[in-house]
């Protein structure tokens, strides 16, 4: 794992977007593993800046969801096919039937892990995936428990993350029980996991995903087998590191010719 701990989340953005930007410059068909929820929001502001200003293209790209609620119609305002396209997509040029989501629908709800992991095999693996972390320690809507190598499949989300999450709907009983989430098999497998975690709740969390045991009760851990990971976090979510000095002092020793 690569820690970077920087007291402004928009540098962690920064930092972020130009991972994004080099597999972009670099890849003919980059593939993009998009999270949702509050943590990416800076990540996305910063490449749709990029879009506008410095003709940075996504048209070529194809890009995955990590989730998605299950029951949840597509054009709901809280699904995460519609929270995609309203926070990143329809504002950069990628196309949009280039932007995947698990199918949430009820009644092919059986055969959705399967189809979606076909999907992202078929459109040759992610490249970079860009994800947050629960309070709980999930990545995804891996909850604690979540096998180390799962694959995507339908999870019922805990009272935590449902509480976390009410914020974006009208009421508590509007979240939905659950959800379709790759899997932790699924996103070791990415090339690249670019995690985000920025605030003072995320400090539990953060400190069992990076220092604690590898263990299913905190999915986050599974990072610690990935071999390239960068974990970016602001102070307040790095409070808890026991060696958050040695990140630091480790940052800043990095050989100029190593990017991220
Ligand atoms: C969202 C997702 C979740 C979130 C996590 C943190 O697609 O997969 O794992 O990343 O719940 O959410 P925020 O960023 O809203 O704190």
């Amino acid at each position: 794992m690569e820690i970077v701990i920087h007291e402004s989340p928009e540098q962690l953005a920064r930092l972020a977007a130009s991972v994004i930007t080099d597999t972009l410059r670099t890849e003919p068909h980059p593939v993009l593993g998009l999270a949702t929820g509050s943590s990416p929001l800076p990540i996305y502001a910063e490449l749709i800046r990029l879009h506008r200003t410095d003709n940075l293209s996504f048209a070529h790209a194809t890009a995955f969801t990590l989730d998605e609620y299950v029951g949840l119609p597509p054009d709901h305002p809280q699904s995460y096919h519609q929270v995609i396209r309203e926070e990143l997509t329809t504002h950069i040029d990628i196309p949009d039937t280039a932007v995947h989501s698990p199918d949430g629908d009820l009644t092919r709800i059986t055969t959705a892990g399967e189809r979606y992991e076909q999907d992202i095999t078929a459109a040759g693996g992610i490249d970079v995936q860009i994800l947050g972390i629960g309070t709980d320690g999930h990545i995804a809507f891996n909850e604690p428990g979540s096998s180390l190598r799962s694959r995507t499949r339908i999870k019922t989300l805990t009272n935590q993350t449902r509480q976390d999450n009410a914020r974006f709907f009208d009421t508590l009983n509007d979240v939905p029980i659950h959800a379709l989430t790759q899997g932790l098999g699924t996103i070791l497998e990415a090339r690249h996991v670019v995690l985000i975690a920025t605030g003072q709740a995320k400090a539990d969390a953060v400190a069992a995903m990076i220092e604690g045991p590898l263990t299913a009760a905190c999915p986050g851990s599974v990072l610690q087998l990935h071999n390239r990971a960068t974990i970016l976090i602001d102070e307040a979510a790095a409070a808890k590191l026991q060696h958050a000095d040695y990140y630091r002092t480790s940052y800043e020793r990095k050989p100029s010719w190593q990017r991220l």
